[in-house]
This record gives C-alpha cells, sequence and structure tokens, in this order.
C-alpha cells in the first residue's frame, strides 16, 4: 500500500473515531487561504496529542512551532480548567494567523503565543523560571531539535512527556550521508537523545495522511 492507500485509511479511521468538526476544518481552510504550508500533525494525531495530555493531566504544556495553531488547538482542548498552552513561533503570518484561530476555537484564553526564535523564547522562559511543563511538543526547524531538547530539559519535571514530530522523515532518518539538514538535525537529536540519562524514550513509525514519518516520546524520569 502507498500514500493514496494510506490516507484512504486516515480518512476512514478518522471517520469512525472523530466526530466531525467544522472549527477544526475552517481552521485549516485559513491556515490555506494564508498560503501557509500544510504541514500541522492529522486529525488522527491531533487527537493523540490531546489524549496524552490528558492521560498525564498536563496543565501546563509547551509547543515549539506553531504553524496555524491546528496542534496547539487540539491540546488546548484537553485542558483542565485553568490549563495552558505556550506555543512559539517565528514567523509573523504564521503567528497573526494562529492567534486568529485561537480565538475561531475558543481557545484564545488559554493558549499564548509568543513571537521569536523559539531559542531565544526558550531562553526567556529559562530566566523567567517558567514553567515547568507538563507536556512539551516539539515540531519547529529540525536543525535545531537537539537544542530545544536541551531546553525543554530545563523545563520540565520528573514525570513530563516530552513528544517529537517528524522523527523518520521518509525513512531517511537512517541515512548517515544524507545532504538534508533536516534529516543530520534529527539524527543529531537522536544522538544526544541515545546519551540522555535523564529521559526514557521510544518512536513510533506512522503512515497516514502525511505519509510515512514518526513520533518521538521521552518522559522525564524521577531524581536520582
Ligand atoms: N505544530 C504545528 C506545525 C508546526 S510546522 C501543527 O502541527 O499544527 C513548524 C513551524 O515551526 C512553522 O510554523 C515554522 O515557522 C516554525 N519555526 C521554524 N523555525 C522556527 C524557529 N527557529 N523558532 C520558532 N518557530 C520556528
Ligand atoms: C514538514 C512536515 C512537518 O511535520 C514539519 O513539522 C515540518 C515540515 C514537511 O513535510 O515539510
Ligand atoms: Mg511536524
Amino acid at each position: 500500500m502507498e500514500q493514496a492507500g494510506w490516507s484512504q485509511v486516515d480518512a476512514y479511521l478518522e471517520g469512525r473515531l472523530l466526530p466531525p468538526d467544522p472549527i477544526l476544518e475552517e481552521v485549516l481552510r485559513e491556515s490555506e487561504r494564508a498560503g501557509l504550508p500544510a504541514i500541522q500533525v492529522s486529525a488522527l494525531q491531533g487527537r493523540l496529542l490531546g489524549l496524552f495530555a490528558e492521560a498525564i493531566g498536563a496543565r501546563a504544556i509547551l509547543e515549539i512551532g506553531t504553524l496555524a495553531g491546528y496542534s496547539a488547538i487540539w491540546m488546548a482542548r484537553s485542558l483542565p480548567p485553568g490549563g495552558r498552552v505556550l506555543t512559539l513561533e517565528v514567523d509573523p503570518l504564521h503567528a497573526r494567523v494562529a492567534r486568529e484561530n485561537f480565538r475561531r476555537a475558543g481557545v484564545d484564553d488559554r493558549v499564548r503565543l509568543r513571537l521569536g526564535p523559539a531559542l531565544e523564547s526558550l531562553r526567556a522562559l529559562q530566566a523567567e523560571a517558567a514553567g515547568p511543563f507538563d507536556l512539551v511538543f516539539l515540531d519547529a526547524d529540525k536543525e535545531s531539535y537537539t537544542e530545544y531538547l536541551e531546553a525543554a530539559l530545563e523545563l520540565t519535571h520528573p514525570g513530563s512527556l516530552l513528544v517529537a514530530d517528524n522523527v523518520v522523515w521518509e525513512g531517511e532518518v537512517v541515512a548517515p550521508e544524507s545532504p538534508d539538514p533536516r534529516v543530520q538535525g534529527i539524527r543529531r537529536f537522536l544522538d544526544r537523545l541515545s546519551r540522555e540519562p535523564r529521559l526514557t524514550a521510544t518512536a513510533m513509525q506512522t503512515v497516514g495522511n502525511k505519509g510515512h514519518d514518526g513520533f518521538l516520546l521521552a518522559r522525564v524520569l524521577p531524581a536520582r
């Protein structure tokens, strides 16, 4: 089975498992209308992020890479009363579209967006002693995943869950000589993870309407 088949299966599962969602459909239409690339998580993956948030009772969620706010909206919907999503985005157009989408989806009371290079925002958050965050979703530029991981470790607590998108990249992740800096970024991130005693991690390959990719899942271990 190839891409068309995987997309058909995603559509089937979505039809069975997720209620129709005119608001999220509008969010995606607005994103497209503004010319943003359609590289957000799938609906099934968005719900997975929400299920993770619910399962660990996340009250403070950090996202690195907002785009049009689609994944942030899925996570915001899974917050308990008083919970917060903070999402980091460098592109002013993406940020504007995302803020409109947060209003559209009725989550603008729970979601804050910080505009600027994520590394700078993360340093500022550390300086402000923000956090700790219960869940971190890593989905911005792949070249900086290692630095985002290091910052995330300073902004979490034992038990926090870290999710990273795009760790398979159509299987290219296994190519040590790949000329693609994104692939090299993911490989450096995985090398760093392999030497990180504070985390226990796994990864799941995914296929669906986003092609062949994968989620990295890591949990911060109890201090020792
Ligand atoms: N999480 C989103 C998709 C994010 S796409 C969703 O699933 O709905 C990646 C986003 O990261 C893009 O919007 C891009 O502009 C942003 N990005 C890229 N480099 C960045 C950086 N250095 N700092 C912050 N955001 C960055
Ligand atoms: C692409 C996909 C992503 O999920 C992402 O975060 C960035 C880029 C892509 O397919 O180009
Ligand atoms: Mg992604």
